[in-house]
């Protein structure tokens, strides 16, 4: 059978917004092996003299992870902010009702902060606003932010840290609308609490950026009216809402789960439009940026979680070991990012190490990277700049859940500063390669570059321990110099990034 034929149409004159840096952000959580057993482990080979795997912090540097949230997630709903703070003997272990598990609280807030800064990123830091309130968390943000002289960041200066962490991105709660969450509120509840925690917090620090909490998911029943009730309270006083989504693929359907992230892109729509009718509703001149910090593919793990015993420290919960497939639809999922970046700022892939993770992290052996690294990592290093306005012309499949969708999904980002076109595409075809005409409508000429190829012939194959590059991208040159276009053969259930390297064709 010949190839199938597909198409996309680019011009650096007509974008869709710059890509904010902070798109590529992830997550830390208080739960399984993701700090315990995770980035902190005094008994690893490579851990320096405070704990910390410099293994693990090599590969987050790697991913360039700009921003990571912390510390949760469902464990922040019911954490004491101060137990993480102050000598490590004297603090006090805690259970973690979220997830069932013992805190030693040997990792706190400014161990954080001070890993972070080691693996050059911000922190997004998240307030409990499940079992505690405006209080405790304009007593967090004096302890991290205001300069001294007042109990709090005396406090902080006592424990060692003169200057203020100047923490910019600041979250009102998490998930506050599921019912499995600590101090779980209705929209009209959190709505309240979430603008007067705003407020105060603002009068502390007029510099922060807040963020929201938005529906868990798309399928919640009480979305998209949660966003309505919550943003008329807030939407003066913060600037940011979130989203949250999972996918997964327990019915071994692999046409629908490649087409996951159809349903992304209708909930960003929808939560756009939530946005922008209270926008007109409340005649505000503000427009509200989106933050989803919540992302990932999520079901490997799911029926072991449920035979892990409760109440030890860093449990091994939530280990998916991701597949080619998998990382396919964290590829899609990034270009749906990407195709939004107009109104989606900040994203945070969930999580980073160990925990439905890209890093994983086991006792006495090196880490080593999933395949869902691979993606996350092309997007993070090359995607930034402009995304431009970016046309498909490719054959369609039938899914049970979504219709028809295109085989293959593909956006361009314009890296001026780094002088490169960049195309990230998959080809979501589970057996037939893709010829894939690129038409470049401007002025510029490129002079070669490369098309990187992520493919195995098993679209289930994982990374392993034993063997953690089983699953690895590979380069081919494009030598030619390209003026109007170029064509490049995608092979079935691949992830492709096209770079090519700008120069401008004085002969035009
Ligand atoms: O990332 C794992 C969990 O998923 C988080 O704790 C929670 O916010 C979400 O439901």
């Amino acid at each position: 059978m010949p190839d199938l034929d597909a198409k996309i149409i680019v011009n650096t004159e007509f974008d869709i917004g710059e890509v904010d840096p902070r798109l590529y952000g992830s997550f830390l959580e208080h739960v399984g092996r993701a700090i315990y057993g995770g980035i902190y482990d005094p008994h690893h080979p490579t851990a320096d003299s405070h704990g910390y795997r410099t293994d693990v912090m090599d590969l987050v540097r790697e991913l360039s992870v700009p921003l990571i949230r912390y510390p949760g997630g469902n464990f922040v709903s019911g954490y004491r902010w101060e137990d993480g703070i102050g000598p490590q003997n004297q603090r006090k272990v805690r259970l973690d009702l979220a997830w069932r598990a013992v805190e030693p609280n040997l990792f706190g807030l400014n161990e954080f902060v001070e890993w972070a800064r080691m693996v050059q990123s911000e922190v997004m830091m998240v307030v409990n606003l499940g079992t505690r309130g405006i209080d405790e968390a304009c007593s967090l943000l004096e302890y991290c932010n205001f300069p001294g002289g007042t109990y709090w960041s005396d406090l902080r200066i006592r424990h060692g840290y003169s200057s203020p962490h100047q923490i910019k991105v600041w979250c009102l709660g998490n998930e506050m609308d599921g019912p499995w969450q600590l101090g779980h509120k209705t929209a009209d509840e959190y709505g309240r609490l979430a603008a007067e925690t705003a407020h105060a917090m603002r009068q502390l620090d007029p510099s922060i950026e807040l963020v929201v909490a938005g529906s868990s998911h798309s399928r919640m029943p009480t979305f998209p009216e949660w966003e309505r009730v919550v943003l008329e309270h807030t939407y003066q006083v913060v600037d940011y809402i979130s989203l949250h989504s999972y996918y997964g693929n327990a019915n071994q359907d692999s046409r629908d789960f490649l087409a996951s992230s159809v349903d992304m892109d209708q909930f960003i729509n929808a939560v756009i439009a939530a946005c922008d009718y209270v926008k007109a509703k409340m005649r505000a001149s503000k427009t509200l940026y989106l933050s989803f910090d919540e992302w990932n593919v999520w079901f490997h793990s799911q029926q072991q979680d449920q035979t892990v015993a409760p109440w030890q420290v860093g449990p091994p919960l939530l280990e998916d070991i991701y597949t080619l497939e998998d990382a396919l639809v964290v590829g899609t999922l990034l270009i749906t990012l990407l195709r939004h970046a107009d109104r989606v700022k900040m994203a945070s892939l969930a999580q980073l190490v160990n925990v439905i993770a890209p890093i994983k992290a086991d006792p006495g052996q090196p880490a080593w990277r999933q395949t869902i690294f691979y993606p996350f990592l092309h997007a993070s290093k090359w995607g930034r700049g402009r995304v431009l306005q970016t046309l498909i012309r490719a054959p369609l499949y039938s899914t049970r859940q979504y219709g028809d969708v295109p085989t293959l999904d593909a956006i361009c980002v314009d890296n001026e500063s780094a002088g490169e076109l960049v195309i990230f595409g998959v080809n979501r075809h589970l057996t037939e390669t893709l010829t894939v005409e690129i038409k470049l409508e401007n002025d510029q000429c490129y002079r070669g570059g490369e098309h990187v190829i992520l493919y195995h012939d098993d679209l289930m194959a994982t990374n392993s321990a034993a063997d953690p590059n089983r699953v690895r991208p590979y380069a081919t040159s494009i030598n030619s110099v390209i003026r109007d276009a170029l064509t490049l053969r995608w092979p079935p259930h691949s992830w492709n990034v096209i770079r090519l390297k700008t120069t401008t064709d004085d002969s035009r």
